[in-house]
């Protein structure tokens, strides 16, 4: 089971065989010249599971994502996606460790010479062994799954901000990839797409096993995310509330000067006692 951590060292799956886990970081430091980001950070995102990582802005989630991609190198500690290790890897295994990673960036990083639809089709082009109608097809649904479908022909720049955003996610379930990784996907949509998004993150985790990583600054959709549960039942997708002790493989961590504070689920951490975590939920506690 999950458990909270004082000691900046998050327990949770570390000690489990390496290949179970889909994201390891062990003893993982890293400064940008003096200014120490990460210290001797420690937890493993088990496959087929979901963290949702909150932290002040500046925290050091983003270095967290881009040290998983093997963008960024740690000055010290290892860490492994699905079992290799990423932080020695050579520029051209990255390039296709890379492939089987969804990844939603923080600044929308879209193609503005491309249309939406081919930004979304940009990955299954390249890397997978596609027809032309089968890549429509699936570009077509995805853009269904965030709203987007009449906007297929469009050019980035005549988006808003929110729409470019759902592109960007759109684009990173296209080529439903195993590893999801989200930076802070919800954050200047509105409360309706909002939840589209987290029914759409929600179904991947529960229905196709994907392993989600997820930093958000929105603590009223983390835990929808941790309090729904997808459902099939004859071809037919629901997505209804459950008690969070009943998701299964859903955790969230909170990091704080550095290290992992907290890793538990919903209604341990509305339990913490922890002061600075009280001070960092207390304005957003239920009800929203
Ligand atoms: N390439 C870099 N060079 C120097 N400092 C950096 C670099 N990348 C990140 N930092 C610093 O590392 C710290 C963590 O940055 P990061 O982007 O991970 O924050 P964050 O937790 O994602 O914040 P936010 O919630 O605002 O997105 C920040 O102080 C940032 O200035
Ligand atoms: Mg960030």
């Amino acid at each position: 089971m999950p458990q909270t951590t004082t000691s900046g060292r998050a327990p949770l799956g570390v000690r489990q065989p390496q290949d179970l886990n889909a994201i390891v970081f062990e003893h993982v430091s890293l400064a940008f010249d003096d200014h120490v980001v990460l210290r001797d950070l420690s937890f493993a995102v088990p496959k087929g599971e979901m963290r949702l990582l909150f932290g002040a802005s500046g925290a050091g989630k983003s270095v967290i994502l881009k040290l998983t991609l093997g963008l960024l190198r740690p000055d010290e500690g290892a860490i492994l996606v699905n079992g290799m290790r990423v932080d020695q890897m050579p520029e051209l295994e990255l390039l296709q460790m890379r492939a089987d990673i969804g990844m939603v960036f923080q600044e929308n990083a879209l193609f503005d010479s491309l249309t939406v639809a081919q930004n979304v089709a940009f990955r299954l082009t390249e890397e997978r062994d596609l027809t032309d109608q089968q890549i429509d097809a699936r570009v077509d649904e995805v853009l269904g799954f965030v709203g987007l479908r009449d906007f297929a022909d469009r050019m980035p720049a005549s988006l808003s901000g929110g729409q470019r955003r759902r592109v960007g996610i759109a684009r990173a379930m296209a080529s439903k990839p195993q590893l999801l990784l989200f930076d802070d996907p919800i954050t200047g949509l509105d409360p309706l797409i909002a939840t589209t998004i987290d029914h759409e993150i929600v179904k991947l985790r529960d229905l196709e096993d994907v392993t989600t990583f997820v930093v958000t600054h929105q603590i009223r959709d983390a835990f929808y995310i941790a309090e729904h549960r997808a459902i099939q039942t004859d071809g037919t997708v629901e997505v209804i509330k459950e008690d969070a002790a009943k998701v299964n493989g859903v955790a969230f961590m909170v990091l704080h000067e550095g290290a992992i504070i907290f890793q538990g689920n919903a209604s341990e951490l509305l339990a913490a006692k922890d002061a600075y975590l009280v001070e960092y939920l207390y304005q957003t506690l239920p009800p929203w």
